[in-house]
C-alpha cells in the first residue's frame, strides 16, 4: 500500500496527527501537502506531548522522513523554531526536506492577515492570523515569494520590492499602518538560507522515485474537507485544498499513485473560527463536548465550537475525497451521555435535505434532523478490540458508519498513541 491520504473529514482538529503517528513506525515519508502554522496537532506519545505546527506529524517516528512539499506556505522563523524545540527534546529532525517550489510567508503577509481581519470586525472569518491567506493569495496573484528565491538575491529582491509595492501602499493608505522595507525582509529571509539548503529538495522527484523503489507515502492533510477553500464552507475556510486532491496538486505526486484515502473523524463535530455549523450546540451538551473533549484550539488556544455527529457532512467527505477508511476519534468523550444525538439530514426552510448542500445560504439555514441512539457510561478508554466496546458504543459506531458511507477502520478511546481499536489494517 505505497501511498495513502489522510485528511480531516469536517472542520479540523479530529485526531490527524494521532492518526498519523500510529502508522508512523509503518511508513517511510509523511509528506504536509497544504497549510502552513495555522495547523496544530497534538500527538501524545507515553507521558510526553508534542503540538505541532508547521512540520507533520509524522517527523515523531523514527526512520520516517519528513517532507514539506510545494502546497505548503512556509513561515520559516517558525520552521526552525519548531525544529529546535523538538531537537531539543529528543527528536531526530535531521532527514526533513523542503520542497525548493514551496511558498514563504514574510513579514507583510503576517501583518496583512491581522489587519485585514481586523478591518472586516465583526465579519471576520476568525483566521490564526499566521499569514496564511496572504501568502496563498500572492501564490495564485503570482507575486509570491518561494523557497528557491532565497538562493538568489537579486531575483529574491526583484521580487520583494515588486510585492510590496503594491502592499505599502495598502498597509499605509487603507490600514494606517508604517510601510514595510524590502531590505528588512529581504535580512530576515536570507538569515536562514545557510540552514535551509540541507533541506532544500526536488520533493516531487524523491517521492516519486520512493515510490517507485516500493516505499510507504503517507501524505498528512492539514486542516480539513469544510475548510477546504474549494469544497468547504467558502468563505470561512483557510486558503488551500485541504481535500485529498490536494495531496496530488500539493506534492506532484499523480491522483493515480494514491492507494488509499483517510479520513479521520470525531465521534462529534467541533469548529474554530465563523461560519455555518448546522450540529452547534449553546447549551449544556456543548459544554459538556468542550470539557470532556478538552476543545481548545492548538494553535490559538480558542475554545472550539462544539455540536452534535453530523453524517451529511461524513457522506460529503466520503464523496469529496474518495475515502476508503475512516479512523473516528474521541468516541470516549461522549462516556457519559444518556443519548447521544446524531444529525442525519437537514430542514432547509420546511424541506428535507440529505446531503450537504450546495448553496452556502441553505447551509447557513440548514437546521439538523436528529435521530439519538442511547449511550453508555462505562470507562472505554481500555477497549482495544471492538467487541470490549459497550454494546450502546458498538451499535453508535455501527449506526454512523452506515450513514457515513466508509467503513469506520480504528476507533480512539482516548489521546495517547496505544488508545485506539482497530477493526481493519489501515495499510493492507
Ligand atoms: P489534528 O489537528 O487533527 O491533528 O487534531 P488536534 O491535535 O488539533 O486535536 C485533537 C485532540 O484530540 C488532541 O489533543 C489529541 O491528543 C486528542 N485525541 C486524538 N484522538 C483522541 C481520542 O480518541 N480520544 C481523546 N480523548 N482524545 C483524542
Ligand atoms: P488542523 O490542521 C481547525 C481555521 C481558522 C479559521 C479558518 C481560516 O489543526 O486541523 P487560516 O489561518 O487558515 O486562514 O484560518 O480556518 N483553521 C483551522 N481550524 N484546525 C485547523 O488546523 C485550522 N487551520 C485553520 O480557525 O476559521
Ligand atoms: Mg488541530
Amino acid at each position: 500500500m505505497p501511498a495513502i491520504v489522510l485528511i480531516g473529514a469536517q472542520w479540523g482538529d479530529e485526531g490527524k496527527g494521532k492518526a498519523t503517528d500510529l502508522l508512523g513506525d509503518r511508513v517511510d515519508y509523511v509528506v504536509k501537502f497544504n497549510g502552513g502554522n495555522n495547523a496544530g496537532h497534538t500527538v501524545v506519545v507515553g507521558d510526553k506531548k508534542y503540538a505541532l505546527h508547521l512540520l507533520p506529524s509524522g517527523i515523531l517516528s523514527p526512520g520516517v522522513t519528513p517532507v514539506i512539499s510545494n502546497g505548503v506556505v512556509v513561515d520559516i522563523e517558525v520552521l526552525f523554531h519548531e525544529l529546535e524545540a523538538l531537537a531539543a527534546r529528543g527528536v531526530d529532525v535531521s532527514k526533513l526536506l523542503v520542497s525548493a517550489n514551496a511558498h514563504v510567508i514574510t513579514a507583510y503577509h503576517r501583518t496583512l492577515d491581522k489587519v485585514t481581519e481586523r478591518f472586516l470586525g465583526k465579519k471576520q472569518i476568525g483566521t490564526t492570523g499566521r499569514g496564511i491567506g496572504p501568502s496563498y493569495a500572492d501564490k495564485i496573484n503570482r507575486v509570491g515569494i518561494r523557497i528557491q528565491d532565497l538562493f538568489d538575491e537579486g531575483i529574491l529582491r526583484q521580487k520583494v520590492e515588486g510585492a510590496l509595492d503594491l502592499k505599502n501602499h495598502i498597509l499605509v493608505k487603507v490600514y494606517n499602518r508604517r510601510a514595510i522595507t524590502a531590505d528588512e525582509v529581504i535580512d530576515d529571509l536570507l538569515s536562514y538560507t545557510d540552514r535551509l539548503r540541507p533541506m532544500v529538495a526536488d520533493t516531487s522527484l524523491v517521492l516519486n522515485r520512493a515510490l517507485d523503489e516500493g516505499k510507504t507515502v503517507l501524505f498528512e492533510g492539514g486542516q480539513a474537507t469544510m475548510l477546504d477553500v474549494d469544497h468547504g464552507t467558502y468563505p470561512f475556510v483557510t486558503s488551500s485544498n485541504a481535500t485529498s486532491g490536494g495531496a496530488a496538486t500539493g506534492s506532484g505526486v499523480a491522483p493515480n499513485r494514491i492507494d488509499r484515502v483517510i479520513a479521520v473523524v470525531k465521534a462529534y463535530t467541533t469548529r474554530v473560527g465563523a461560519g455555518p455549523f448546522p450540529t452547534e450546540l449553546f447549551d449544556e451538551s456543548g459544554e459538556f463536548l468542550r470539557s470532556q473533549g478538552f476543545e481548545f484550539g492548538t494553535t490559538t488556544g480558542r475554545p472550539r465550537r462544539c455540536g452534535w455527529y453530523d453524517a451529511p457532512i461524513a457522506r460529503y467527505s466520503a464523496r469529496i475525497n474518495g475515502v476508503t477508511d475512516f479512523v473516528l476519534t474521541k468516541l470516549d468523550v461522549l462516556t457519559g451521555l444518556e443519548k447521544i444525538p446524531v444529525c442525519v439530514a437537514y430542514d432547509v426552510e420546511g424541506v428535507r435535505v440529505d446531503e450537504v448542500p450546495v448553496s452556502q445560504s441553505d447551509f447557513h439555514h440548514a437546521v439538523p434532523i436528529y435521530e439519538e441512539f442511547p449511550g453508555w457510561s462505562e470507562d472505554i478508554t481500555g477497549a482495544r478490540d471492538f467487541s470490549d466496546l459497550p454494546v450502546n458504543a458498538q451499535n453508535y459506531v455501527l449506526a454512523i458508519e452506515k450513514m457515513s458511507n466508509a467503513r469506520i477502520s480504528a476507533i480512539g478511546v482516548g489521546p495517547g498513541r496505544d488508545e485506539i481499536v482497530v477493526r481493519h489494517d489501515l495499510l493492507e
